[in-house]
C-alpha cells in the first residue's frame, strides 16, 4: 500500500497549478496524509469518510502537523455531495482500499460519478488489493462509466504478485470535448 501511495503521489504531482485532493473512505487518512506530507504548499487535502471516522481523521491531521493544508469532512458514498465538497471542487481524488464491501459498490460508484460530474477534469487514483473476484467487478463497472487506465511503472511486477492494483478513472470524452477541455479553466474559488 505504501508503494501504491507513493506512486499515486508521484502521478498526482504531475498536474499543473494548485492541487485540491480529496480522499474517499480515508479511514485514518494514511494515504492522503502521506501524499499531503510529500507535496508542496500549494496542495490542499480534504480527508473524507463516515461520521465514525471523523475524530480519527482530525486527530491524525493534527498529529502530522498539516492543519494548514488538510481538513476532515463527512462524505457518505451514494449521498449528494456535501456543499463543502462542491465548493472545494477537487481535481485529484484518492481512493485506497474502498472495494472491500460489495453492497457498497453502487454507492461508491455514484459518488465517483458525482465527483467527475462536479469537475470533469479531475483524476481519480483508485487502488486496492484484490481479495475476491468481486473486486474486479467494480473495475468492470468503472470501465462502463469512465476512462479506466492501469498505472504501469517499474514496480508493477512486484505489486502484481501481491494482487495490488492502481488505476486512474477519468471522464470519458470524445475528441472534440477533450480539445475544448484542454484549454485551462480557472477554478472558481481560486482565481
Ligand atoms: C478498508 S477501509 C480503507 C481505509 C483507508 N482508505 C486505507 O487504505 O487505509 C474502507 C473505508 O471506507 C469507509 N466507508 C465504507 N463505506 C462507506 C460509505 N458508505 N461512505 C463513506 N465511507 C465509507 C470506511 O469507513 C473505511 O474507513
Amino acid at each position: 500500500m505504501q508503494g501504491e501511495t507513493m506512486r499515486a503521489k508521484k502521478n498526482a504531482d504531475h498536474g499543473v497549478g494548485a492541487t485540491y485532493r480529496l480522499e474517499l473512505g480515508a479511514g485514518g487518512g494514511l494515504v492522503g496524509l502521506a501524499v499531503a506530507l510529500g507535496c508542496g504548499v500549494e496542495s490542499r487535502l480534504m480527508l473524507t469518510d463516515q461520521n465514525e471516522m471523523l475524530e480519527l481523521m482530525k486527530h491524525n491531521i493534527a498529529l502530522n502537523n498539516v492543519d494548514n493544508k488538510a481538513t476532515a469532512s463527512i462524505l457518505n458514498w451514494g449521498e449528494p455531495l456535501p456543499q463543502e465538497v462542491v465548493d472545494y471542487k477537487p481535481n485529484v481524488i484518492l481512493a485506497g482500499e474502498c472495494v472491500y464491501f460489495e453492497p457498497a459498490f453502487p454507492l461508491l460508484m455514484q459518488t465517483l460519478k458525482d465527483l467527475l460530474a462536479l469537475n470533469p477534469d479531475a483524476v481519480i487514483f483508485f487502488c486496492f488489493k484484490k481479495r475476491r473476484r468481486a473486486d474486479m467487478q467494480f473495475v468492470k463497472m468503472a470501465r462502463k462509466a469512465f476512462t479506466v487506465e492501469e498505472i504501469f511503472d517499474q514496480d508493477r511486477p512486484v505489486f502484481s504478485r501481491q494482487s495490488l492494483f492502481l488505476f486512474t478513472f477519468t471522464t470519458k470524452r470524445n475528441k472534440a470535448t477533450a480539445a475544448s477541455s484542454n484549454q485551462s479553466k480557472p477554478h472558481p474559488s481560486r482565481s
